[in-house]
């Protein structure tokens, strides 16, 4: 087995997502470490992993993990919340000592912990509100702390479908954060990673008068953290990122002008053989 010590500074960040959304994990890292190579993952053919059962996303996580891991990958980004509820345990259990790895529940419970909040709203898909892992990670932190949880589905095709900042999206938004579960939140957790394209139509709605969490800078945060500790920062961009899809369909290329602002060229990869 690959050790750490084996990972190489020009090797490439891996990171992965039930789709495309998670491409708002990976704009954050582009940005912050331009000399890393990337390679992204999608697993449009199985989106969305929100309606999976834990089962299933966790044998679609570790055929995504290895094929990241045989393109010499020294870290794995987990660009998903679904993912990283449910298969984060399980990968570490198969491949830790393989790549460096970061999951995007971490960074976001750690970014609101401490803030001497009282009442924590956490939105997500049906997957991650039903394995409480938020629920647990913040409560473990804090006892105090008052965590609520509530599963917003629609909010992930709505937006893949270009749906945000217009009257549609913010009657939808309107229609979920108008539970009466969410009176009196001080702070939001967006656990989805399409979710950042909400975010100001989210704001609007609370009138500004919460605070609103996200998992972008904060996970790329925890990537330099890991980066530097082990020395494996890449020191000058090899080759160019590449963009990888289970199942390509022009609907998806579209997609990713919603997330990245340019249309990425992605590739289909069959990886479940
Ligand atoms: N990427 C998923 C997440 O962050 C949302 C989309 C899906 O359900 O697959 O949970």
């Amino acid at each position: 087995m690959v050790q750490n010590k084996d990972l190489k500074r020009n090797y490439s960040i891996g990171i992965f997502d039930s789709g495309i959304g998670g491409l708002t994990v990976a704009n954050a890292i582009f940005k912050r470490f331009p000399n890393e190579k990337i390679i992204y993952f999608g697993d449009t053919a199985h989106l969305p992993y929100g309606d999976k059962s834990a089962d299933s996303i966790r044998f679609y996580s570790l055929k995504i993990c290895k094929f990241l891991l045989e393109q010499n990958c020294k870290m794995i980004v987990i660009a998903c919340n679904s993912a990283s509820s449910a298969a984060y345990d399980t990968l570490l259990e198969f491949f830790e000592g393989n790549a460096l790895f970061v999951n995007v529940v971490d960074p976001l419970v750690h970014s609101v912990s401490y803030k001497g909040f009282s009442k924590v709203g956490v939105i997500a898909t049906k997957a991650t509100i039903r394995s409480d892992i938020y629920r647990r990670k913040l409560k473990t932190i804090d006892p105090d702390l008052e965590v609520v949880q509530l599963a917003t589905p629609l909010f992930a095709p709505m937006i893949e479908e270009g749906f945000h900042n217009n009257q549609l999206s913010t009657e939808i938004i309107k229609n979920y954060l108008s539970h009466e579960m969410l009176n009196g939140i001080d702070a939001l957790l967006l656990a989805c990673t399409h979710y950042p394209l909400i975010k100001d139509s989210i704001d609007q709605f609370f009138e500004g008068k919460i605070e609103i969490f996200d998992s972008t800078d904060v996970v790329a945060d925890v990537v330099e953290e890991k980066l530097n500790k082990s020395s494996l920062n890449s020191e000058k961009l090899q080759g160019t990122h590449e963009f990888y899809v289970s199942e390509f369909t022009e609907s998806f290329a579209e997609t990713t002008k919603v997330f990245c602002n340019k249309e990425l060229e992605l590739i289909e990869k069959a990886i479940w053989t």
